[in-house]
């Protein structure tokens, strides 16, 4: 079983979904309104832990009702929240979206997970150390961020970084992550004077860009890779980024080669779109194996 410790995240989602997106100054009515839990953090943590592997997360919560179910949650799939705290007076993380015409759009508010500071997290140093892969991504500070890439480097811990949401990066963090996944979107914002073509080049084997129903393109040192991704019929697309990451860390934790490893990634997202929220339709390991 390989270690994944997971630094982000947890938020719960408040999903409504609708015919029609409402433009600005207009009121649609909806069709139904559900609460899940989700975070980009706490999504891959869930999914990690579904794959197979042992999962901590390191996060925070508020000290309202959403932070005691985000805790439940990590719980019932079996993912350490030892280093999850409930920070007193805040509210938990919150993410409004609306599923409408096919596609989702999403408001994400910190709360909580702005106290995921470098502070904070230095605090599970050993744990850190201790890991076959850590995972990141931006829905907390960037300092944390920064820090976790420098701390990652120094404890010789392999860190694999999703980008997203967007924001820019120093040079700095993109050189020492050991893997990181932008959307083509997020690549457009961490290399705005480089083609996709030319990061690829300059970081191969290395920067993945998912292209989500395409698949994920890499460069191996010698030429561009695409590994294309599966056909299935789409409930909800919510999180299918958060199980390609999870996955691809699992598998490359493993000592699976890159190719496997996208591949791998690949077909848990494919599985994770099929049911709605963010963690419904994140699959098992069996699931995932059973249709490779
Ligand atoms: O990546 C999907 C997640 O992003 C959702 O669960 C929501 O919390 C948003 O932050
Ligand atoms: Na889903």
């Amino acid at each position: 079983m390989v270690k994944i410790v997971v630094i982000g995240s947890s938020s719960m989602d408040l999903v409504v979904t609708s015919d029609q997106r409402p433009g600005a100054g207009e009121t649609v009515l909806g069709r139904s309104f559900k609460t899940v839990p989700g975070g980009k953090g706490a999504n891959q943590a869930v999914a990690a832990a579904r794959l197979g592997a042992e999962v901590y997360m390191i996060g925070c919560v508020g000290d309202d009702h959403y932070g005691a179910a985000i805790l439940e949650n990590f719980k019932q799939n079996a993912v350490d929240a030892t280093n999850v705290e409930p920070v007193t007076h805040t509210e938990s993380g919150t993410a409004h979206i609306i599923l409408a015409e096919g596609d989702n759009s999403i408001v994400v508010v910190k709360g909580a997970n702005d106290h995921v500071t470098p502070h904070y997290v230095k605090k599970s140093e050993l744990l850190i150390k201790q890991a076959n892969m850590v995972l990141i991504q931006q829905e907390i500070p960037e300092e944390t961020v920064e820090y976790v890439s420098e701390l990652c480097q120094e404890l010789d811990v392999p860190l694999l970084l999703n980008p997203a949401p967007a924001r820019p990066l120093s040079k700095k963090v993109i050189d020492s992550v050991s893997y990181i996944t932008p959307n083509e979107h997020e690549a457009a914002v961490l290399f705005d004077n480089l083609s996709t073509e030319s990061a690829l080049k300059q970081y191969s084997n290395k920067v993945f860009i998912t292209e989500g129903k395409a698949g994920a393109r890499y460069f191996d040192g010698e030429k561009e890779i695409t590994v294309p991704s599966y056909t299935v019929e789409a409930i909800d697309t919510t999180g299918a980024g958060d199980t390609f990451n999870a996955a691809l860390a699992v598998a490359l934790a493993e000592g699976k080669s890159i190719n496997e490893s996208l591949q791998f990634a690949n077909r848990a997202a494919s599985l994770s779109v099929t049911k709605f929220g963010a963690q419904g339709g994140m699959p098992n390991r069996t699931e995932v194996e059973a249709s490779l």
